[in-house]
């Protein structure tokens, strides 16, 4: 079963626990939080502060998604009871085999990252070590961009990598996913799916989460 986790990057975060029970009204799995340096990319988020604040607000388990430079840092900072995943950029870590392992020695879920100018290759020698594999469909820093095609081809060569080596990571897929793209996407090997513009920018917000676990 496919899964979808909306990006509150893309609420209106005057009202972010309001905002995250609409989609965990509708039926979402994860809440995906998107944290930005203005340095690793050109917008500025939120950080741990607000993700601890938001921590028993919700039952949904969280997807954090740090965009930023030296995460190796920052990674105590969004550890909470509902941190399921924190995910790396590859780009962005010198020592990615480290910062791997420590986030699994705080017993969550450790994910790397790659832009849409990054080739798979450059996760090789950490694939064996990872519990998921973003696969970034735009370049990171804003919501409601255009997705990119070439993400496609990624996850279906992760998907191989993976049955041919018998691997565990899950493939997240982020940027530009809407509902027209989803089925292909879940066709080539995506286990989730990230939804900013297109779940939030929604006049229905828990209606929009149904049409997508309809059809994932
Ligand atoms: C982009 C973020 C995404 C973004 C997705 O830098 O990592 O998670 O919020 O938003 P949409 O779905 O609108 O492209
Ligand atoms: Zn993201």
């Amino acid at each position: 079963m496919v899964k979808l986790a909306p990006s509150i990057l893309s609420a209106d975060l005057s009202r972010l626990a309001e905002q995250v029970a609409l989609i965990e009204q509708g039926g979402a799995d994860l809440v995906h939080v998107d944290v930005m340096d203005g340095a690793f990319v050109p917008n500025i988020t939120f950080g741990g502060p607000v993700v601890r604040c938001l921590a028993g607000k919700t039952a949904l388990p969280f997807d954090v998604h740090l965009m930023i430079e030296h995460p190796e840092n920052r990674i105590p900072d969004f550890v909470t009871p509902q941190t399921e995943f924190i995910c790396v950029h590859q780009e962005a870590c010198v020592h990615l085999h480290r910062v791997i392992q420590q986030i699994k020695a705080l017993g969550i879920k450790a994910g790397a990252a790659i832009n849409p100018g990054t080739p798979v290759s450059m996760l090789e020698s950490v694939l064996g070590d990872l519990d998921m594999v973003l696969v970034m469909s735009v370049n990171p820093g804003f919501s409601g961009q255009k997705f990119i095609p070439s993400a496609m081809v990624k996850v279906s060569e992760l998907d191989e990598i993976r049955k041919n080596e018998d691997l565990g990571f899950v493939i997240e897929v982020d940027g530009g996913v809407n509902l027209d793209n989803a089925p292909a996407l879940m066709a080539v090997g995506a286990d989730i799916l990230v939804a900013g513009n297109a779940v939030f920018g929604a006049a229905d917000i828990p209606a929009r989460v149904k049409e997508f676990k309809a059809i994932l």
